[in-house]
C-alpha cells in the first residue's frame, strides 16, 4: 500500500488522520518535532488501529526547516512517498501577532524546505493543511473558496503564503497534485476517548476552554462580546468533528491520485454555525455539568460570523460532515474525562 509522509501527524488533527488513513489501509511515516505535541498520540494512535506491525506507522523527530531530517525520512521508505499531507506548523492567532517571524521562519521557511525535498525525492502530490482564518472578515456568509482571501495576523498571512507558494510551483513544473484544505473550526475528538486535543497551558480555542471549566479545572468561561450582530449577540463559527475532517483529507488524498494533476481548494465545514452560548449550551447537555460564564469584551482579531458553504467539496469529495455539534460536545467530554491533563499524565 501507498506510504504517506505526514508531516505534524502527533498533533490534533494530525493524529486523528493518521488513524483514519491507517485504517484506510496506508503506511504512514510521521515527522514531528513534538513543539507542541507527544509522542504519546500517536502511541495511542497504535494502539486504536490496531496495526500489527509497527512498520506501519513510523516517527520520526524532527523538524521541517531540516534538509537533513527531511531526507532521512523520506529514504526511509522503501518504495518511496507517495504523498504527504502536511500539517506542522505554528497555529496560535495571538502568539503569530507577537512573533510573526516565527510564523514565516516555520510555517512558509518549512514549508519551502519540504517542497524542495519532495522534488529531490520525486513526490509531487501534496495535501496541505490550509484554515479559514486566511478569508479574515469575510464579506459574505457562507464561504465559498472563491471569498476573498484577505488574512488580518500574520498566521493567517503565512497560510496564504504557502498556498500561493505551492500554487505557483505548480504552474512551473508540471505533475503536481495538490489539495489546499481550509479548515473552519475544528474540535471534538475520537469516540473512543483516547486521543483528543491536548493544548498546552490556559487554552486559546472555545472547546478545550468549556471542557476545562465542565470538569472544574477552572471557574468560568469568559464569552468574547454579547454585541457581536447575531441572533443572541456571541459569535457564529463552523464548528467540525476532527473525525469529519480526518475523513476530508482521505478523500482529497483520494483524489489527487486518481485524477489528472491539479491545484484544489476545499472549504472543509459542516455548513452549519452556531454560536457560543448555543455551544455552552449543548456542552452542558451532553456532559451533565453546568459551564458558568461571563459575557465580556470582544477579543481583539474576532469576527462576527464564519460559516463555510462546503458544496464545493460534496461535489468533488463526495464528502460531508456527518457528526452534529452534540456528538463534537460529547467526543470532547469524554476526551477531557479520560485524560484531565490531556497526554501529560
Ligand atoms: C481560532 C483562530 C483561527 C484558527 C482556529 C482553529 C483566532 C482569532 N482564530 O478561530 O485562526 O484557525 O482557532 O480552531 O484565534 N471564545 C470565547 N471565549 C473563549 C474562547 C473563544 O468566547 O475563551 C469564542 C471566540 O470569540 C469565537 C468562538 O468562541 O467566537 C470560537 O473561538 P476559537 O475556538 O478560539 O476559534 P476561532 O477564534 O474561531
Amino acid at each position: 500500500m501507498a506510504q504517506l509522509l505526514i508531516t505534524g501527524g502527533a498533533g490534533f488533527i494530525g493524529s486523528h488522520t493518521c488513524l483514519i488513513l491507517l485504517e484506510a489501509g496506508y503506511d504512514l511515516v510521521v515527522l514531528d518535532n513534538f513543539s507542541n505535541s507527544s509522542s504519546e498520540s500517536l502511541r495511542r494512535v497504535a494502539e486504536l488501529s490496531k496495526i500489527g506491525h509497527e512498520d506501519r506507522l513510523k516517527v520520526f523527530e524532527g523538524d521541517i526547516r531540516s534538509r537533513e531530517d527531511l531526507d532521512r525520512v523520506f529514504f526511509s521508505a522503501r518504495d518511496g512517498i507517495h504523498a504527504v499531507v502536511h500539517f506542522a506548523g505554528l497555529k496560535a492567532v495571538g502568539e503569530s501577532l507577537l512573533f510573526p517571524l516565527a510564523y514565516w521562519d516555520v510555517n512558509v521557511g518549512g514549508s519551502r524546505t519540504l517542497l524542495a525535498a519532495m522534488r529531490r525525492h520525486g513526490c509531487r502530490t501534496i495535501v496541505f493543511s490550509s484554515s479559514a482564518t486566511l478569508y479574515g472578515d469575510p464579506r459574505e456568509v457562507p464561504i465559498t473558496e472563491k471569498s476573498k482571501v484577505q488574512p488580518i495576523n500574520p498566521y493567517g498571512r503565512t497560510k496564504a503564503a504557502i498556498e500561493k507558494m505551492l500554487s505557483g510551483y505548480a504552474k512551473a513544473e508540471a505533475g503536481w497534485r495538490i489539495a489546499f484544505l481550509r479548515y473552519f473550526n475544528p474540535v471534538g475528538a475520537h469516540q473512543s476517548g483516547q486521543i483528543g486535543e491536548s493544548p498546552s497551558g490556559i487554552p486559546n480555542n472555545l472547546f478545550p476552554f468549556v471542557s476545562q471549566v465542565a470538569i472544574g479545572l477552572r471557574d468560568h468561561l469568559q464569552v468574547f462580546g454579547g454585541d457581536w450582530p447575531t441572533k443572541d449577540g456571541t459569535a457564529i463559527r463552523d464548528y467540525i468533528h476532527v473525525m469529519d475532517l480526518a475523513e476530508g483529507h482521505r478523500a482529497a488524498l483520494e483524489l489527487l491520485q486518481h485524477e489528472e494533476p491539479q491545484v484544489l481548494t476545499f472549504n472543509l465545514g459542516s455548513g452549519q454555525g452556531y454560536s457560543v452560548i448555543e455551544v455552552i449550551k449543548a456542552f452542558e447537555q451532553e456532559s451533565g455539568r453546568s459551564v458558568p460564564y461571563v459575557i465580556g469584551a470582544r477579543r481583539k482579531g474576532d469576527v462576527a460570523c464564519s460559516v463555510a458553504d462546503p458544496s464545493y467539496a460534496a461535489k468533488c469529495l463526495g464528502w460531508r460532515t456527518k457528526r452534529s455539534l452534540n456528538e463534537m460536545c460529547r467526543d470532547s467530554w469524554l476526551w477531557q474525562q479520560s485524560s484531565p491533563q490531556g497526554y501529560l499524565e
